[in-house]
């Protein structure tokens, strides 16, 4: 292994240094029908007897300087697909790509260079520092470990990064214990941004941390992506964490994204059931909204097993708008408005995507128990008024196509009105 010294210019006014090669809006990471899949094995031979199948063929990009907000309920996959992207795990297929190149399977050594533009922080900032190293150490780390010495030297560069997360450069030679919660999530958070990555995947960044608190910190990452360009993926598992970093956001539902929208859209209409439940849970701060889908759905039962996930669409053991094919096929993520990408056979707000199947599976009736009435009759009333709107639409469109030859017989018709009747 090379040691290739790399020199990382400090400024001295105590701000970092951007990386000026990825420009604004191009795409940083793409990820195409990426898979995870654990083993399960048993036995003596351990064989292996089936699958936790954590990430099963998830599709998105994250362009630079943007933040992808990624949420969902426990155990549907948020860690398992974070991990794939910093190359934390080993796909068991599809492909990751960063910057146009194909990172999916590559090697300790491939990867060294890696490592230093993509960073991960994570959940727990009590159990990912080492309690036996200063902060100094912890801190100091990554340039240890690319072999990289930053301009001033190791310490002038970790007392620098500790003043850019709001902590004391003094405090240098003190260890993790002796700092609250919210200080170690900023070592965390200063760790992470040592090689001045471009890209930094935060996986419930506040989650441990008190309410008053996970304000401060998710204001801190909101500057420090102002001020350095940085992109991010933020993972929680609701939505009022990712609602003000987010400018997008993806939906994920037992390993696979049902839902990928800007934050607008997403709030505003959201048209999956799995969504809108999510989001119901999430309260209102808006007076003028208070009124506006702030009726809680309660999903029914757990999430079902990543081992056997259902058939069809894996939301229909809890969906109050299931019906037979939604038990039968799966349906794609589509773009059903332009930056908002679905994966629903009767999405929320927007034309049914399977009109014929009208009657619930019982599982959805007794789903729909749970789901209050005024969110029941909203959900009719949007769909409603979509369906009315297409059909508005599809109407004038072939009155426009026929209009033209039938231009002469329209006009009379018109004009003798309702003596066009039978004789
Ligand atoms: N190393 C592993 N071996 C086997 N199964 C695993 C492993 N890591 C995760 N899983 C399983 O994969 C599924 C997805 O786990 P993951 O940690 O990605 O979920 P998550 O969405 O991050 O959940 P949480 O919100 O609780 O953090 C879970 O069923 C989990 O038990
Ligand atoms: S309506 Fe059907 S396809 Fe849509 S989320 Fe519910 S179960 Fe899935
Ligand atoms: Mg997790």
């Amino acid at each position: 292994m090379s040691e290739d010294k790399v020199s990382i210019p400090a400024q001295s006014d105590g701000t970092l240094v951007t990386k000026a090669d990825a420009a604004p809006g191009e795409t940083l990471l793409k990820v195409t029908g990426l898979q995870k899949h654990f083993p399960i094995k048993k036995g003596l031979l351990q064989r292996q007897v089936g699958a936790v199948r954590a990430v099963d063929g998830i599709d998105f990009e994250v362009k630079s300087g943007e933040t992808l907000g990624v949420v969902g309920e426990s155990g549907c996959g948020k860690s398992t697909m974070g991990r794939l992207i910093t190359r934390l795990l080993e796909p068991t297929a599809g492909k990751v790509e960063f910057e146009g190149q194909d990172i999916t399977h590559l090697g300790v050594g491939g990867m060294r260079p890696l490592r230093r533009d993509v960073q991960m922080i994570f959940q727990d900032p009590y159990s990912s520092l080492n309690p036996r190293h200063t902060i100094g150490t912890i801190v100091g780390a990554p340039f240890k470990l690319q072999g990289v010495t930053p301009e001033g030297g190791i310490k002038a560069e970790v007392q620098r990064l500790l003043s850019v997360v709001g902590l004391n450069p003094e405090h240098y030679n003190r260890y993790p214990h002796e700092f609250s919660g919210g200080q170690r999530q900023r070592i965390g958070i200063a760790r992470a941004l040592a090689l001045n990555p471009k890209l930094v995947v935060a996986d419930e960044p506040v989650s441990a941390l008190d309410v008053s608190i996970q304000a401060q910190v998710v204001n801190l990452l909101d500057d420090l992506q102002q001020e350095l360009g940085l992109t991010y993926v933020i993972i929680a598992h609701d939505l009022s964490v990712v609602r003000h970093v987010s400018d997008r956001i993806a939906v994920m539902y037992l390993g696979k994204i049902v839902e990928l929208a800007d934050r607008e859209s997403l709030y505003k209409a959201p048209m999956h059931p799995y969504t809108k439940a999510l989001m119901s849970a999430v309260p209102i701060p808006d007076p003028r909204r208070k009124n506006a889908k702030s009726e809680r759905i309660l999903l029914k039962g757990d999430v079902p097993s990543p081992i056997s996930p259902p058939s069809g669409c894996r939301f229909h053991t809890r969906c109050w708008k299931a019906t037979e094919i939604c038990k039968t096929t799966e349906p794609k993520l589509v773009e059903l408005k332009p930056g908002q990408q679905v994966a629903c056979h009767h999405p929320e707000n927007f034309e049914d995507q399977a009109p014929q199947d009208t009657v619930l599976l019982t599982v959805a009736k007794e789903a729909a128990e749970l789901v209050a009435d005024e969110v029941l009759a909203e959900s009719a009333e949007t769909s409603a008024a979509v369906a009315a709107e297409v059909a508005a639409e599809e109407a004038s469109a072939s009155e426009e196509v026929s209009a033209s030859e039938e231009a002469s017989a329209s006009e009379e018709t018109e004009a003798d009105g309702q003596e066009s009747t039978d004789k």
